[in-house]
């Protein structure tokens, strides 16, 4: 697909309609409520409208405690939503849909698997050959700097260390719908600039569809082809931005173009504006 040729305008929480796949996550309607320890209960996501087409990278940005991760939940069929529907691949959402890769804010490996184990499962998951897992996991290692620690167990990694291992995991199974949760946000600025590069690589080969929550505005301008930017709680979508920055992108070198900075000043203030408000 190629992807400049998306159209530049589209309304609120909807992807553009553009003849080809139906969109891989439609979320209409979506509402959220939970119960508080006091016994009654908080709405955590207001009635939220959003489809990512097939192939999109999505990122969602917003003040802490917003609801960016529950909505990340409800898609991926862990938490059942309280109104609306989600829908992927077509199918809606009653349970973890197949091919959805989920990649938590704390990092969620098999403790008493090593790091190398850790990605053998995933690729057990997806159906690779045993032959192949080895060649497969020595590559994925060296990609995210962690070929000494291919034996050590999550307990003996440091968190940034343990966040790529979990990138691996993911990575190795391959899904067709990534949903990651801060996946950057344990790491170094040098670790984070190679495996944005990386997974912008990755997904530029794959055409897979992200979501990937962050609270780095910078992080997902570079990465993104839509920023939406989420208020509460209770969540909603205050706003939307496409980020119309040239493909292939290298997640370094965007940063120095005027567009990149007017884009992240633009979603700044739009963010700021909130919080002075609140
Ligand atoms: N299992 C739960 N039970 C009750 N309340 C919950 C639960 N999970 C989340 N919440 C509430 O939902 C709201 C949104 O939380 P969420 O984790 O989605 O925020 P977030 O935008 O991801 O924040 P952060 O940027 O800090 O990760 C919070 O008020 C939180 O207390
Ligand atoms: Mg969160």
């Amino acid at each position: 697909m190629e992807r400049d040729m998306r159209a530049a305008s589209a309304p609120p929480g909807e992807s553009p309609a553009v003849a080809g796949p139906p969109p891989r996550v439609r979320v209409v309607g979506v509402s959220k409520t939970y119960p508080t320890p006091d016994g009654g209960s908080a709405r955590v996501i207001e009635n939220v409208d959003l489809t990512l087409a097939e192939g999109e990278f999505l990122a969602i940005v917003g003040p802490s405690g917003c609801g960016k991760s529950t909505l990340l939940r409800l898609i991926s069929g862990l938490v059942p939503v309280s109104d609306g529907r989600i829908v992927v691949a077509g199918e809606e959402v009653i349970a973890p849909p197949p091919r959805v890769g989920f990649m938590f804010q704390r990092d969620t490996l098999l403790p008493w698997a090593s790091v190398s184990a850790n990605i053998a499962v995933a690729l057990e998951l997806n159906g690779t050959p045993a032959a192949e897992r080895p060649a497969r996991i020595a590559a994925l290692l060296k990609l995210l700097g962690l070929e000494r620690y291919a034996d050590y167990r999550p307990s003996a990694l440091s968190g940034g260390m343990r966040q790529r291992a979990a990138l691996g995991r993911l990575l190795a199974y391959g899904p067709e719908l990534y949903l990651m949760d801060e996946p950057f946000g344990a790491l170094d600025a040098m670790t984070k600039m190679i495996l944005g590069r990386e997974l912008l690589r990755i997904w530029s080969q794959d055409a897979k569809s992200v979501v990937f929550v962050t609270h780095d505005i910078e992080e997902a301008v570079g990465l993104s082809d839509r920023v939406v930017v989420m208020e509460g709680p209770p969540g909603r979508i205050k706003s939307e931005y496409r980020i119309d920055l040239p493909r292939p992108r290298d997640f370094r070198e965007v940063r120095l173009l005027p567009e990149f900075r007017d884009v992240c000043e633009r979603i700044w203030r739009d963010i700021g504006r909130h919080a002075e408000a609140e």
